[in-house]
């Protein structure tokens, strides 16, 4: 299990399962990057799903929370509006899917350069308009952003809604927030720091939501604002995950081994070490592909990290939440069966009131459905414990 690509196959063939059946669809936690300013949130929600299409930089440039919403299409569509496109509607899905439910193997990125005019992305407040240019959207981030917040370095609560739709993305939700800062500065209010962690705090509260608490190798751990924030809501750290950016920046002769090896400060999902693209890197237009096959190297290398390397990257963080959204289904999956158990039977009753005989396309269909679930969930279970035996936290 490489990356959060490898689950598309797997969570849309379960929502294929629920939606043919009537039962609302997983939902699936949002991630929300938490940080101080310039701490890197808005280059990992990049690499996490393999396009350029943030504005990042130095000083603040988030300003205004990005609703981040990935939509999966099927590969060779364009024309598809909302993720709600799969549905059996003809035998030949249904047998496509009872016999490949384990998911394949991709790397993160691998095939997302090629896929250019398979991926777009939609502005809820520009409709009708799809974006095949993701230069145009971080443009029109930039604008958007400008409109609300004004140009200079002012904050808006009011979120920016985007959609990303493409054969390489986990139907997901993530959440890209302004860094907090102390000092106010330009058009900011004296109460800056007050509000947004305020608007931080609004997405981070809901228990559906996994935190990822970004900080900056080259500041001491004890002054994370990220931590901080996070511990408010997630007192006993069960779905913070901590991550370190900018270890290529830290002083020479100092490292983040202990904090990475959990030894500083108690999360149960761990730390992550990251090493983004540098603001060189930005410049010089360094691709995700290149970034990612960096970030390993330097991991790979590096004569105190390499023993944790496998460990280690936003490769790894990717596979790390992969594993979590994983679990988070499989908790989910009894529930489910009960609702599709309590279905069939009524559907056989419903047949019976008819007197019996009538074997109607309905009790077919809810058979099937059945019958399906079970495969999938015992096919899911199985390639969930034949993979978390490598991957420890
Ligand atoms: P945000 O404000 O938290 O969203 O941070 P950005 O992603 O916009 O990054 C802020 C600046 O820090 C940019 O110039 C990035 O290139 C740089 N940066 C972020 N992470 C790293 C890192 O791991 N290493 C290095 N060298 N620079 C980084
Ligand atoms: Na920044
Ligand atoms: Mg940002």
């Amino acid at each position: 299990m490489a990356s959060l690509e490898d689950l598309i196959p797997t969570v849309n063939k379960l929502q294929d399962v629920m939606y043919a059946s009537g039962i609302d669809t997983v939902d699936l936690p949002i991630l929300a990057v938490v940080g101080s300013q310039s701490s890197g949130k808005s280059s990992i929600i990049e690499t996490l799903v393999g396009r350029d299409f943030l504005p990042r930089g130095t000083g603040i440039v988030t300003r205004r929370p990005l609703i981040l919403q990935l939509i999966n299409i099927p590969e060779g569509s364009d024309h598809a509006t909302d993720g709600s496109n799969s549905t059996f509607e003809s035998k030949k899905e249904v047998n496509a899917v009872l016999t490949e439910t384990v998911p394949d193997a991709n790397p993160l990125v691998e095939s997302t350069e090629k896929q250019i005019f398979n991926e777009w992305g939609e502005f809820l407040h520009v409709p009708n308009r799809k974006f095949y240019d993701f230069n145009e959207i971080k443009r029109e981030i930039e604008n958007e952003t400008a409109r609300l917040a004004g140009k200079n370095k002012g904050i808006s609560k009011s979120p920016i809604n985007l959609k990303i739709f493409s054969p390489h993305v986990l139907n997901l939700t993530l959440v890209d927030l302004p860094g907090i800062t102390k000092v106010p500065i330009g058009e900011q209010p004296p109460d800056i720091e007050k509000q947004i962690k305020n608007l931080i705090l609004d997405y981070v509260a809901t228990p559906n939501c996994i935190i990822l608490a970004v900080s900056p190798a080259n500041v001491d751990l004890v002054n994370s604002e990220s931590l901080k924030l996070a511990k408010e809501v997630d007192p006993h750290g069960k779905r913070t995950i901590g991550v370190v950016t900018k270890l290529d920046l830290m002083d020479s002769g100092t490292n983040a081994l202990e904090i990475l090896s959990g030894k500083m400060y108690p999360l149960k999902l761990g730390f992550v070490g990251i090493v983004n693209r540098s603001q060189q890197d930005i410049q010089l237009n360094k691709s995700v592909k290149e970034a990612l096959d960096n970030e390993e190297q330097y991991f790979r290398r590096h004569p105190i990290y390499r023993t944790i390397s496998n460990r280690c990257g936003t490769r790894y963080l990717a596979k790390l939440l992969n594993r979590i959204l994983m679990n988070h289904i499989k908790d989910k999956l009894p529930d489910i069966k009960t609702k599709l158990n309590a279905l069939v039977t009524q559907t056989e009753q419903e047949l019976l009131g008819y007197g019996g005989g009538v074997r109607g396309t309905k009790e077919n269909r809810s058979g099937l459905i059945l019958e399906l679930m079970n495969k999938f969930s015992t096919n899911f279970i199985s390639s969930i414990e034949g993979n978390s035996s490598n991957i420890n936290t």
